[in-house]
């Protein structure tokens, strides 16, 4: 199975959008979601246009650039979109676009309703290998605000045709095969040894990496990725069972162990 992704058309466009988002998030300053909402009470009269457009970029650099952002919470060499790309706006890559009005939601994984602060904190504790960035802070405000501004209304739940990533059919990976893939499609950007060259090209195991309780650990999530989005000079190269292949050839190295202690996310 081969998956075409428009890559060049999707650059041209992505300027754009990011111009409207960030258009629009000016326009509707009445519109913050409850956490920025709170996070404004002090300021009488609620957020100022300014103030919330400064938020939204500090949100976007640490979406962008984690670990340099928000050192003491992140506990390997991983950005946000080095899984969430372009930002978080690549469809199938589980962008943020739309995202934010599905939250509150019941997580099958934490086994009740989470928010998503609580969504943001699963992220910082197994794919960040980190610690869960504290709920009410300054840094989590600006993170909800900049995924607030990817959604036309934060506080509508919209179904979006490019949520989480491609549905494949269930294979069996087999990783002396993935190795063979590994070393001609992937080894030349994220290292014989995995360990990529952060924070350009990131790690696929080891301390640099995410943990093995992260979703990314789980080989069919990293072949639905893998299969639409790498080799990121080339997507859409491999066959479905080639990425299930590679998946598991990744997933037979090591990498940070979950931590236990943040089992409720
Ligand atoms: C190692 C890769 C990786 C990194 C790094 C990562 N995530 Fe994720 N994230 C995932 C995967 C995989 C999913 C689940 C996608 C799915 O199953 O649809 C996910 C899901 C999410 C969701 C829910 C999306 C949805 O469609 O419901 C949010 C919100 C999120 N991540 C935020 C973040 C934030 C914020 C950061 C940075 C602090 C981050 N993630 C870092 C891999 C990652
Ligand atoms: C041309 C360089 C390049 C090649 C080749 C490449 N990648 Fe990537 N990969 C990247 C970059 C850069 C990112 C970060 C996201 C982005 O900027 O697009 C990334 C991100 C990833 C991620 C999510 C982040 C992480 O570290 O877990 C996975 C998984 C991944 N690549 C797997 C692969 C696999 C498997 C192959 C081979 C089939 C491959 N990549 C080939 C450059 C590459």
């Amino acid at each position: 199975m081969q998956v075409a992704r428009p890559n060049r058309m999707r650059m041209a466009i992505l300027p754009i959008m990011a111009l409207e988002f960030s258009l629009f998030a000016l326009a509707c300053s009445n519109s913050a979601s409850p956490a920025v909402r709170a996070a404004s009470a002090g300021v009488s009269g609620g957020i100022s246009p300014s103030q919330k457009k400064g938020l939204i970029h500090q949100g976007k650099l640490l979406f962008d650039q984690t670990p340099k952002e928000a050192p003491d919470y992140v506990g390997n060499k991983l950005s946000c979109s080095d899984c969430h790309l372009r930002s978080g706006t690549e469809a199938h890559a589980a962008p943020m676009t739309d995202l934010a009005g599905a939250f509150p939601q019941f997580s099958k994984r934490a086994g009740h309703i989470i928010s998503l602060q609580d969504r943001i904190q699963e992220c910082f504790v197994r794919s960040e290998a980190g610690h869960p960035l504290p709920a009410n802070g300054p840094q989590m405000t600006a993170m909800v605000a900049y995924i607030d501004s990817l959604s036309k209304d934060p506080s509508k739940s919209k179904s979006y045709p490019g949520r989480g990533l491609i549905k494949l059919p269930t294979l069996i990976g087999n990783p002396t095969r993935g190795k063979a893939v590994y070393v001609s499609q992937c080894a030349a950007c994220h290292g014989m040894d995995g360990g990529g060259d952060p924070p350009i090209l990131p790690a696929l195991w080891g301390r640099d990496s995410y943990n093995d309780g992260a979703g990314m650990n789980k080989p069919a999530k990293m072949a639905a990725f893998v299969l639409y989005t790498m080799p990121e000079n080339h997507p859409g190269l491999l066959t479905a069972q080639q990425a299930y292949d590679v998946s598991a050839y990744v997933h037979t190295m090591p990498r940070p162990k979950f931590n236990q202690a943040y089992a409720r996310y």
